[in-house]
């Protein structure tokens, strides 16, 4: 029996005292719902997120994928996984470290000669105009390695990753200013700037942090590291940051959970890292004005560090770039209110969430009034004469996110495994929900943008526990969708992790993002540029070069050309080939057995298979996608003749 529940009654009818057969052969929705044990609620949840074949998402949202080293592509508010971008790492189904051109994005990843197979991304962030998000692309940062990832959103494939010339860690970017001049990546545990070595007994006069600004050339779609440049901090541990925007357009904001400076050693007979870095009652907000430090930057006032150019402390201070006011101890997420006059910061170690005004900070630097000097110099501004309010929230206060509806955010209440909804201009609790469980980051439609579209936030979960199925002891991430567009939170859906530890995601409206069908014929997809290797078909041919043999070779339904490549033991191939086909979702593979390449090439797309011939014999190469229904028989033979 043909099993159906009929569309359009879901939405149309009310779902109370429904009992009638919706169709001859059909259950009831009373019968599902008995049998599948659903309330009526689940019933609207369900029609609020499901999607029916062929239907779009609202909103886009691009959430880190952890120690994966890439990025998860899932739609609003269906749930449905789109894609996995892969960033720091390889991921062979999109040829991503198999093919020489994406190699090569790799391979300027390393780290001082160091080759690198993973990444822990955290903070994805997409290019703003004039502080709203257009879709253009995608920054994530390498918190392990000091990395910036640079996505084009035109394609969704990795184009860039730069390697951060002084730090050794980072964990506060990327996050990235209004008209996405830099993307901001902030420091997180203290080291000698330039990966240098210091003994620990000189941690307070020697280590350092900094915030580096990575100069975005929108026009290359590249950063720019020759116009880029870092600002030395203290060694406080800076943590995550945010950029200022409308009337706080020109400065960042970066928070710091360790201003004790502390140094672990419980053989030593002290605390632990976690209790020596909570013993003061408050840490420091690094409150910089980045458009200044641009002109002294370009001024030449300062130091180079690995030719980087970095502003020292002696000279932030003197020109007066940095700031500080203090801010309850060990807090974590700093976020700027849309209308860019607040900086919301949670606590982490306290339960109240602190509002600081960009009006009074202003105020305070202009009138010189400060409550006195940090170790290093760095005027301090006192807490009272920042705040605009505190409001206690609940337990272990991390991020925050802003809705469509005027002065109102959602802070993620780790603890307490809760999101608070609050008014942050009045300082009250609107609303809390409960969710499963101890939630990190969070994210709102557009919710860090001049214009948050409000509707849904996705609490990204630290723990599932019981929530599915069990798969052994590793268990999946959580994402809970929650409906924000009534008075109350309404929880609508959970969507297992499978890939990493997400910490921060950032959702766009599905309607910005514009990315291509097929490539320009012949384009290199990590440069965007003709690829010197591209033929059309009829130009295919073998060049030999000494033991060096080239293969221009075409790919359509359903062969090669050319299909048999005959070449010497010892020789270095290289199978560039160009996928012809301008049909949508024409993809083809390659792969040669027993090598370790596998490409993807999607339509107008060129790219290379390198391989040696070590050993003689008879090796087919095949097409991996199955793309017709001649698919099996896309094939050829590498021969390969003994010397
Ligand atoms: Cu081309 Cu399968």
């Amino acid at each position: 029996m043909v099993k159906t529940i009929q569309k359009g009654l879901l939405a149309t009818t009310a779902f109370v005292g429904l009992s009638a057969a919706l169709g001859a052969s059909a259950e009831t929705l009373d019968d599902v719902m008995a049998r599948r044990g659903l309330t009526q609620q689940d019933l609207v949840a369900a029609a609020k997120t499901y999607t029916p074949t062929g239907g779009r998402d609202e909103f886009i949202v691009f959430s880190s994928g952890g120690q994966s080293g890439q990025i998860m592509v899932y739609g609003v508010p269906s749930m449905r996984i789109l894609k996995y971008v892969s960033v720091f790492t390889p991921e062979p189904w999109q040829g991503y470290g198999f093919d020489e051109e994406s190699k090569a994005i790799l391979e300027a990843g390393k780290v001082d000669g160091r080759e690198l197979h993973w990444g822990d991304t955290h903070h994805p962030a997409i290019t703003e105009t004039n502080g709203d998000l257009d879709g253009e692309y995608l920054f994530i940062n390498d918190k392990s390695a000091p990395r910036v990832g640079v996505i084009s959103l035109h394609d969704f494939e990795t184009q860039q990753i730069v390697v951060n010339p002084i730090l050794q860690s980072e964990h506060g970017g990327t996050f990235v200013t209004p008209n996405s001049e830099y993307v901001i990546e902030a420091a997180q545990y203290p080291g000698v700037l330039g990966r240098g070595y210091a003994p620990l007994s000189q941690f307070n006069e020697k280590f350092r942090g900094a915030v580096t600004y990575w100069k975005f050339d929108r026009e290359a779609g590249r950063i720019d590291p020759s116009k880029s440049f870092s600002l030395e901090l203290p060694p406080y541990s800076q943590d995550l940051s945010d950029a200022g925007k409308l009337v706080s357009d020109g400065w960042s904001f970066t928070n710091s959970f360790c201003a004790e400076r502390y140094v672990g050693g419980i053989e030593s007979g002290r605390p632990p890292f976690e209790a020596g870095c909570s013993q003061n009652d408050t840490d420091y907000l690094h409150i910089i004005n980045w458009r200044k430090a641009e002109e002294v930057y370009k001024a030449g006032k300062v130091t180079m560090i690995n030719d980087h150019p970095v502003i020292t402390m002696e000279t932030a201070i003197a020109e007066g770039l940095v700031h500080l006011v203090a801010e309850p101890k060990s807090p974590h997420g700093v976020d700027v209110s849309p209308d860019g006059k607040f900086i919301v910061v949670g606590g982490k170690l306290d339960t109240q969430a602190s509002v600081y005004s960009f009006e009074k900070i202003q105020k305070a630097i202009e009138e010189k009034k400060f409550s006195g000097v940090d170790p290093y110099g760095i005027p301090v501004i006192a807490m009272e004469d920042a705040l605009h309010t505190q409001v206690p929230l609940g337990l272990g206060p991390l991020h925050n996110q802003f809705d469509s509806k005027p002065c109102v955010v959602y802070t993620s209440l780790y603890v307490d495994s809760q999101v608070a909804k609050w008014d942050y201009c009045e300082g009250k609790v609107l609303d809390k929900i409960s969710i499963h469980y101890n939630i990190g980051h969070l994210v709102a439609m557009e919710g860090e943008s001049v214009n948050p579209a409000g509707k849904y936030l996705i609490s990204l979960n630290k723990l599932a526990i019981d929530r599915f199925n069990p798969v052994g002891p590793l268990h999946p991430q959580n994402h809970q969708l929650i409906d924000i567009s009534g008075d109350k939170m309404e929880l609508l859906y959970d969507m297992p992790v499978p890939l990493g530890e997400p910490h921060y995601a950032t959702a766009i409206a599905a309607e910005k993002l514009k990315p291509l069908v097929r490539y320009k014929y012949g384009t290199n997809s990590r440069t965007g540029e003709r690829h010197e290797g591209a033929v059309r078909p009829g130009q295919e041919r073998i060049e030999r070069d000494g033991t060096n043999v080239k293969v221009y070779m075409t790919a359509i339904r359903s062969h090669f050309t050319p299909e048999i490549v005959e070449v010497n033991e010892g020789d270095t191939v290289e199978f560039i080939i160009t996928n012809s086909e301008r049909a949508e979702d024409e993809t083809h593979g390659f792969s040669v057995s027993t090598y370790d390449v596998n490409l993807s090439l999607e339509p107008g797309k060129t790219a290379t298979a390198k391989i040696v011939a070590d050993k003689p014999g008879a090796f087919s190469f095949y097409c991996t996608e199955f793309c017709s229904a001649l698919h099996l028989e896309m094939t050829g033979y590498l021969m390969v003749k003994p010397k």
